[in-house]
């Protein structure tokens, strides 16, 4: 694990780079999710694929923008699912973005998932990693130094409901009020790494992403984004669910999928699957 924490690494400086100084012009293709790619989401791809294509526990890669997984050799445990660059949308109005990792031993299934890491590039550059213990590193003098072990509280006070208001159930709309109506404070802007880091760091909340009109299975991709977040928030002390299930008892059936997704602490997670369980 120590080697692939260790590519991380790598890749977050080589991305952060990358950030800062290419220009961020749209590239002619789309990724598997329809999504216009940049020329920096194919660059920070090729970042990461470079960097764990030398290491030796790494089986098999599989990226949110590659239509398929890649392998890399037979007989290594480890196989690890990353979005890039995710949010990258919002680089051209300069707000935060994030990497996201999931890593898993011996298959890409949520109950094979042994670590899960992101990096946040806002301001500056942190990494959470999930193994046992939720760790925080910060980016500094071009080392990321461990700063402290992250904990969710019982009970937080933001709300950051994702989708459109407009293609949201009713049942959902009335919880996300029935949450500001007891006080919580609106946290979106748009970006899952930088909204759940918030969350994580502030104590607790709720971030939901639910099944819409549109979109019944959501946005986010169980792989790249749900799972290895679920990991992170539950090993923090918190939950996740997809309105009624614990996340990482999903299937995943193809890389791309995608799920509804709530992750909070343990009294916003309670109040979503009662509300779920009486719609
Ligand atoms: O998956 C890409 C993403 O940008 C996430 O980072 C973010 O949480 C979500 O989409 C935002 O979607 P929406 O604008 O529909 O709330």
């Amino acid at each position: 694990m120590r080697d692939i924490f260790d590519a991380i690494q790598r890749s977050a400086k080589r991305i952060k780079e990358a950030i800062d100084v290419k220009d961020i012009g749209y590239s002619q293709s789309e990724n598997s999710s329809g999504e216009t790619q940049l020329q920096l989401d194919i660059k920070c791809d090729m970042i990461i694929e470079e960097e764990f294509s030398s290491v030796l526990s790494v089986n098999t890669i599989a990226s949110e923008e590659k239509e398929d997984a890649m392998k890399f050799r037979d007989d290594a445990p480890y196989y690890i699912a990353y979005d890039p660059l995710d949010g990258s949308s919002l680089i051209d109005v300069n707000l935060s973005v994030g990497s996201i990792f999931g890593i898993y031993k011996g298959g890409f299934d949520a109950k094979n998932m042994v670590a899960s890491c992101y990096v946040v590039y806002g301001p500056r550059v942190e990494m959470v990693f999930a193994e046992n213990k939720v760790k925080l590193y910060l980016l500094q003098a071009g080392d990321f130094e461990f700063v402290k072990e992250i904990h969710l509280g019982e009970k937080g006070k933001l709300n950051a409901p994702g989708g459109t208001q407009q293609n949201w159930q009713p049942y959902h709309k009335e919880m996300v009020d029935s949450f500001f109506k007891e006080g919580y404070r609106l946290r979106y802007s748009g970006g899952m790494v930088p909204d759940l880091h918030q969350i994580l760091l502030k104590g607790g909340g709720l971030f939901s992403y639910p099944g819409t009109s549109d979109k019944p299975d959501g946005k986010l991709r169980k792989l790249f984004e749900v799972f290895p977040f679920a990991f992170i928030y539950q090993k923090a002390g918190g939950d996740a669910i997809d309105g009624a299930n614990d996340l990482l008892t999903l299937k995943c059936a193809h890389v791309h999928d995608t799920s509804p997704c709530f992750f909070g602490s343990k009294y916003e997670i309670s109040r979503v699957k009662d509300v779920y369980a009486g719609k």
